[in-house]
């Protein structure tokens, strides 16, 4: 049986919707019990967090593991509290741990990553059948940004003339059943992209052509950002995090295309311009907050 953590969120909510559509019994592990209705029909839950497991006996079911936690400066903590848990109850499932790319690389010292990390080298160090998922930056990011497209036309970001290989969370989704899904899988790192590398100018003129309102690209410097991050009470080792996630763009290090989503779901990755149409609706409506220039 395979256990879905990080259900309730972005690549976990897709990730079980195809699982069900594959007709494959997958378990959700949720926060609290009304979270269960969030899920997608159909699919079963058992009421547990990263920091407090459900019981042992509860683990010792899964013979798969889809693990995910939420961008926080604790995450290394959560992520292998759960995994001691795991091995604890005497189970030694596969795990496919949801990375972010640049985590592999040692010289990469973007928090986000360098989190990452630090579970990977606890994860290796309990020699469990593991495969690594290393997306590039997820297409949804922009939606933090849809507030300031909308009032501003601009999509100020420090990225430079960084390009990046821009993947829907349904596409890493994708990747994620796969590989719990088929054998060959063990002791392997795939890097997951959509279908091209886009400069933040490229990716502004798609968001002007495709909701026919022009929108440019401010390349803001790092401190005018970090001020504006600031402004709106974003904790210190986000804001760090995510200027030198940035910076780490404007290096050229998520200029990735890969083709393991395809090699994944026999299917192309989804191109910028399909993902903003179809989530055009959470782009066009009424600000209610004031914009939060977050990527
Ligand atoms: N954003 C990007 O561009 C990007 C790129 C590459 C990799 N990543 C990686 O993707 C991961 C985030 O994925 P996502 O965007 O799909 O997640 P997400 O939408 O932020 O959802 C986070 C999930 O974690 C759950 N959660 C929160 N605290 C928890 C806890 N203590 N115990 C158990 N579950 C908990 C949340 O549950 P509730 O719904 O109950 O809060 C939710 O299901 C991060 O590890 C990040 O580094 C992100």
């Amino acid at each position: 049986m395979i256990l879905v953590t990080g259900a309730t969120g972005r690549v976990g909510f897709h990730l079980l919707e195809q699982l069900s559509d594959a007709d494959v019994p997958a378990t959700a592990m949720v926060r609290v019990e009304a979270r269960a209705g969030d899920l997608p029909s159909g699919v079963q839950h058992v009421v547990g967090t990263l920091d407090g497991p459900p019981s042992a006996d509860v683990l010792r079911g899964f013979d798969e593991v889809f693990l995910l936690s939420p961008v926080l400066e604790q995450q290394p903590e959560l992520e292998i509290g759960f995994l001691d848990a795991l091995v604890t109850a005497g189970q030694r499932p596969h795990v496919v741990k949801l990375a972010a790319d640049g985590f592999q690389d040692p010289e990469c010292e973007v928090g986000f990553m360098r989190n990452h990390r630090l579970i990977a080298r606890h994860l290796d160090g309990l020699d469990l059948p593991t495969t690594y998922l290393a997306p590039t930056l997820y297409m949804e990011n922009l939606l933090h940004a849809a507030d300031i497209l909308r009032t501003e036309a601009t999509l100020p970001v420090p990225a430079g003339q960084g390009r990046v290989g821009l993947v829907a969370a349904s596409d890493v989704a994708a990747v994620a059943a796969h590989t719990l899904t088929t054998e060959g899988h063990e002791d392997r790192l795939y890097t997951v992209t959509g279908p091209e590398s886009l400069g933040m100018s490229d990716v502004a003129a798609r968001i002007s052509a495709v909701f026919a309102s022009t929108v440019d690209y401010e390349d803001v410097p790092p401190e005018r950002f970090r001020e504006r991050l600031e402004a709106h009470g974003l904790d210190s080792w986000y804001v760090d995090s995510l200027l030198a996630l940035f910076d780490w763009v404007r290096q050229g290090a998520e200029d990735t295309v890969t083709d393991e989503v395809r090699k994944a779901s026999d299917d192309d990755p989804r191109p910028l311009d399909d993902w903003l149409s179809e989530l055009r609706g959470a782009f066009v409506g009424r600000p209610d907050e004031a914009p939060v220039p977050q990527l």
